[in-house]
């Protein structure tokens, strides 16, 4: 008799297996950041996460900051969420007609997030502001969108100018591929600059269907909207938007109910509206799920009943709006003030290990998101976050990895929170630190 074992290929490890993704996979990867290209070295490969952690290829475990770049608020493998989709599963996968899990989830957004009367649900927070931005034309009839730098929307041919995010880490100007014509319809201004704006709307407002932001930019890192003279930025926008005919867009793809309960607009939403918010990340809880919404009047331009085509095969999927649905049901106000705990204990220890080991450094939030810029002063628009010594968060971030923190691996990232980063997940991060802090200085 054979020991059934000896026959057994051993499991590839994750360079094996980044060797041959490389070979049928574009740079071994099925989005940017994931290859490492800006920290250098290779990805690990990860077979499975629970909690806050991970475990790759190679049987290592890790404190994960990346939560799935987002969605994982209730940490992997969510015994709740896991079990919803087992369900939803059980009863088929996909049926390309109505299901209740749809009227639940568009319940639950509309609930928590005023402005927003209806929602279509779709696939990733690339088809929701695609889908808002067509929606503003049509209902404006004008072409030109205004964005920020450094903002990201997803890899919308419109919006791909100087946007933050992978755009970000690997310094791209924006897109090859996309058309001068796609181009010419939009304009992009520092974040923040009240008067490029001003002057903009003067000369052209006519022409301007919406403005887009990211309701607190946090793809170039974290940015609050400032304040000027008791008015935010946010706010701002959408007055100098209403004033010319045109709508603002606030994208909450990445803060939507992580910055707050009610996402961004939980925060800075009082006395202004915008006409249009899209979503994703936490609202499919890992699944693929992205989401637009706004006043049912601006909504029902939408086809079948409007004139803007707008469809998805996969789109409402039942197994996605229940993990969407199971996560949403986890995060009540406990659950975002232990993140916003965490966020806080974690905030100061990176700052006070930065310090100790002469790091210059800024770190900024807003609710429970935050993010370090690996330089002095403060961050207020993608200049400044570009000039950060992203060769120091280099060093930093391959000194985490190897004491088993897995950080965003791009210097221009928000650090991920969930409810499963309890005291001692948090204990480990702070453990490994100092020598990371350390490994930083030594430029
Ligand atoms: C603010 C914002 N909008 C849109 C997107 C695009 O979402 P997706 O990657 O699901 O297409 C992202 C993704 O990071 C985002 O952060």
């Amino acid at each position: 008799m054979t020991d059934a074992t000896e026959h057994r290929t051993p499991a590839p490890t994750s360079a094996e297996l980044f060797e041959r993704a490389r070979s049928v996979i574009p740079s071994g990867v099925n989005s940017p950041v994931r290859a490492f290209g800006s920290v250098g070295g290779t990805p690990p490969f990860i077979v499975s996460a629970e909690g806050a952690l991970l475990r790759d290829a190679d049987g290592r475990e890790y404190v994960d900051m990346v939560g799935s770049w987002g969605p994982m608020i209730l940490g992997h493998a969510n015994p709740q969420v896991v079990e919803a989709v087992r369900e939803a599963a059980g009863k088929g996968l996909s049926f390309g007609a109505p299901q209740p899990g749809e009227v639940l989830l568009a319940e639950e957004v509309t609930a928590r997030v005023r402005p927003v009367e209806q929602i279509r649900l779709v696939n990733s927070g690339t088809e929701a502001t695609m889908s808002a931005l067509r929606l503003a034309r049509a209902a404006t009839g004008r072409d030109v969108v205004v964005k920020f730098a450094g903002c990201y929307h997803g890899h919308v041919d419109a919006l791909l100018a100087e946007a933050g995010s992978g755009v970000a880490t690997f310094a791209l100007p924006g897109s090859a591929g996309v058309t001068a014509a796609t181009a010419k319809d939009t304009v992009v201004l520092p974040y923040g600059d009240r008067a490029a704006l001003t002057e903009l709307f003067a000369q052209r407002g006519g022409e301007i269907a919406a403005i887009i932001t990211e309701a607190a930019p946090a793809n170039m890192g974290v940015v609050p909207p400032p304040e000027q003279d008791g008015t935010g930025f946010n706010r701002f926008l959408a007055e100098t938007a209403h004033a010319a005919g045109a709508l603002l867009i606030s994208d909450e793809v990445l803060t939507g109910f992580r910055a707050s309960r009610e996402g961004q607009y939980g925060i800075d939403g009082e006395g202004w509206e915008p006409d249009l918010m899209t979503f994703g990340k936490v609202i499919g809880g890992g699944l693929p799920v992205g989401a637009f919404g706004g006043r049912a009047e601006l909504m029902g331009l939408l086809a079948p009943a409007g004139p803007v085509y707008q469809a998805g095969t996969l789109s409402g999927n039942p197994l996605a709006t229940a993990a969407g649905l199971a996560t949403l049901d986890g995060l009540d106000e406990s659950a975002y003030h232990a993140i916003g705990r965490a966020a806080d204990v974690l905030k100061s220890a990176v700052s006070e290990a930065l310090t100790a080991a002469g790091v210059p450094h800024v770190v900024q939030s807003t609710g429970t998101l935050f993010s370090v810029f690996f330089r002095e002063a403060p961050v207020r628009t993608y200049d400044e976050a570009k000039s950060q010594d992203t060769d120091a968060f280099g060093r930093f971030f391959h000194a985490m990895l190897s004491q088993g923190v897995h950080l965003p691996p791009s210097a221009f990232e928000a650090w991920f929170l969930s409810t499963a980063h309890t005291d001692d997940v948090l204990d480990r991060i702070i453990t490994a630190l100092p020598q990371a802090a350390r490994a930083a200085a030594q430029g």
